[in-house]
């Protein structure tokens, strides 16, 4: 048995099946670890290089050995079970996301776009994998890996097909209302991990630290990205910014009606009706607390550090 009054892990204080605000004091002193505005500016300033020279971030050796049950301390075994197998049929297969990405950004930005999704030959066949697509696809077979061992049983999963390329607007309409959704994933990714390392200690919880690091970065560099290349991006509201964007309204329409699918589907994959109201709140405050970093550091992009890092946007819209 764990004596929870010993251990401080990643998240701090350790408490077996805590409380709301027990939880809250683990969710804040990662947040304060993770997604500090000197990292999330450090992330964003890395980007121009790893234009030139893609490396993936690397991971800490994990012992997959040690992996037990004992390191869920928060949530029933039963229902991390079920969200580890709602995220790998969300997370696999990467492929489909990255090649999506990859063509609404072809023409703008083509360095992002082999960022995200690498080089492909006029046959399709991928020649260079985008350094998004190497540090993602590590995350559905790290999730796999951790319910084997706690099983013992194969992991059986039903990836989710991801949305194809479509070309609707302009090329810069269609890269904003695609990149926001993208942001937005990303972001509810990086709450996931987060609390869910909350919830968890030792091994389990070094796993999610290296999916939530991940995380960060692809939320970080997208925002980032995003925030130079359309300069009426305004964070607080996003209905004014897709409007001072010209979106059209039928694309802001097609946007908010995305999301929401998006939103219920993620509600589904997430078992979000066996959640007790405990876990719900903290969720919540996960989303929030995240939310208003991201906000913060958003007030620091000013025109001139942004182009500092990534020179003046060729065409914006
Ligand atoms: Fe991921
Ligand atoms: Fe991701």
């Amino acid at each position: 048995m764990i004596r929870s009054d010993l251990i401080v892990d990643k998240a701090g204080k350790l408490y077996i099946s805590g409380n709301f605000w027990q939880t809250k004091t683990r969710i804040d002193r990662l947040i304060n670890t993770y997604i500090t505005q000197e990292k999330l500016s450090d992330l964003l300033e890395e980007l121009p290089k790893q234009f030139i020279l893609p490396k993936p971030r690397p991971w800490a050796k994990i012992a997959w050995k040690n992996i037990n049950a004992k390191e869920i301390v928060g949530i029933k075994q039963e229902l991390f079970l079920n969200l580890i197998i709602g995220i790998v049929n969300t997370e696999a297969p990467i492929r489909g996301y990255t090649q999506t990405s990859r063509q609404y950004l072809a023409e703008i930005h083509p360095d992002m776009a082999r960022f995200v999704g690498g080089v492909v030959g006029t046959d399709s066949k991928i020649l260079e994998l985008g350094l998004w697509e190497k540090e993602e696809r590590q995350h559905s077979p790290a999730l796999i890996k951790t319910y084997q061992q706690l099983t013992g049983n194969k992991c059986v999963i039903n990836p989710y097909v991801p949305t194809k390329y479509q070309q609707k607007q302009d090329t810069y309409q269609d890269l904003y209302r695609h990149g926001l959704h993208r942001i937005i994933t990303e972001y509810s990714a990086v709450c996931l991990y987060l609390w869910l390392m909350s919830q968890t200690s030792g091994t389990i919880q070094q796993v999610f630290s290296e999916l939530l690091q991940d995380e960060i970065n692809h939320m970080t560099k997208f925002l980032g990205f995003g925030v130079w290349l359309f300069p009426k991006f305004k964070f607080r509201n996003l209905s004014s910014s897709t409007a001072a964007n010209k979106l059209s309204k039928k694309t802001q329409f097609q946007f908010l009606a995305n999301l929401s699918s998006t939103f219920r589907r993620m509600m589904g994959v997430l078992h979000w009706h066996d959640w007790s109201i405990a876990h719900k709140l903290e969720l919540i405050y996960t989303f929030i607390r995240v939310f208003s970093c991201l906000l913060s550091w958003h007030r620091t992009l000013t025109r001139e550090y942004l182009e500092k890092i990534l020179g003046k946007p060729e065409l914006s819209a």
